[in-house]
């Protein structure tokens, strides 16, 4: 049986993977400072004796022993949460990364890093893929989550070449489904929480720049196949279908009957104006490629909010 460390793990994506990978018949260890996380998101996996949970801050040395890989999820991952720290975030782009490339070196471990699509920032090349170098402003409200990103792949790449580390990289983007923090400001919990209370459902802009959003479910395999491949550069994961943002708020206030009007708000800065995947590398690799529609998604994903709220 093999142990894999998740950081980040008692986060949206973070839960989710830990979930699957003991369904798989692994054993884990789930380390987070529960900064951006919930600790109920893993409450559910505790009675499991395959399952370790530890609270730690990955910005300082962690020494575990007796695993086998790596799953790097730890990170503020939404614009009010990584925002509300920037020097924090950035030191998740590095100080944390040492410390996991540190320990997959001692161990000798695979290690996967949860990358971003921010990497590219606001994109002149539609769909993205890998081969595009972005276009990131270094020094905006966004850059410490960018820019930790994207030295956080430098540092992946260096320790690859010099070091022999065996390393994965997920470019995810948008994914969306049930463990989202409700109060983290992300556009799909947004939506569904305003159209749940009937409140005015708030849209940044105009409305019409696009989204691609994927579901949980169909990133979390993507991941675990990654995981299991020997692809050792990075590999975007996300759904292509793309919506607008008054696409996905009014196929949201429908899919809640809601009550809701949508209300606009200025764009924030550097906002990007489309973000669009190219899978086709993911879908030759791992042969991966998502199978859940937005409505579908949507629809596993109200119900979740509905408890909450
Ligand atoms: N959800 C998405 O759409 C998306 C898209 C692209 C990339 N990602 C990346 O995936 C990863 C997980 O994102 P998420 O959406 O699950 O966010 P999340 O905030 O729900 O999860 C992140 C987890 O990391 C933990 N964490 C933060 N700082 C930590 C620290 N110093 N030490 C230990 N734990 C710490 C948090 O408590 C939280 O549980 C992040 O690295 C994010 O950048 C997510």
């Amino acid at each position: 049986m093999n142990r894999y460390l998740v950081t980040g793990g008692a986060g949206f994506l973070g839960s989710h993977l830990c979930e699957r990978l003991l369904n798989d018949g692994n054993a884990v260890l789930c380390l987070d400072d529960f900064s951006t996380g919930n600790e109920n998101n893993v409450s559910h996996l505790k009675s499991n004796p395959n399952f370790d949970l530890e609270c730690h801050d990955l910005t300082t040395p962690f020494f575990p022993e007796k695993i086998n890989g790596i799953f790097n999820f730890a990170s503020p991952a939404s614009p009010v949460d990584y925002q509300h720290n920037p020097i924090k975030t950035l030191k998740m782009g590095t100080l944390a990364i040492y410390n996991v490339l540190g320990m997959a070196k001692r161990l000798n471990i695979p290690i996967l890093h949860a990358s971003t699509s921010e990497v590219y920032g606001d994109p002149e090349v539609h769909p993205q893929s890998e081969d595009y170098w972005g276009n990131v402003n270094p020094i905006g409200p966004r850059a410490c989550y960018d820019e930790g990103k994207r030295v956080a792949e430098s540092l992946l790449i260096a320790y690859q070449e010099h070091a022999g580390v065996d390393i994965r990289i997920a470019r995810i983007f948008n994914t969306y489904g049930p463990h989202m923090d409700p109060q983290d400001g992300r556009v799909v919990s947004n939506f569904i929480c305003q159209a749940l209370k009937n409140k005015p459902v708030t849209i940044y802009g105009d409305g019409l720049q696009t989204r691609s959003f994927c579901y949980v479910d169909d990133l979390i395999d993507g991941i675990v196949r990654l995981m299991n491949s020997t692809y050792q550069s990075p590999l975007n994961l996300g759904n292509p279908s793309e919506y607008s943002i008054l696409d996905l708020a009014n196929m949201v206030i429908s899919l809640t009957n809601s009550e809701s009007e949508l209300i606009h708000k200025d764009l924030p800065i550097d906002d990007p104006k489309r973000r669009n995947p190219d899978i086709s590398l993911a879908n030759k690799i791992i042969d991966w490629s998502p199978s859940t529609s937005l409505e579908e998604g949507l629809k596993k994903t109200i119900p979740w909010f509905d408890k909450l709220i």
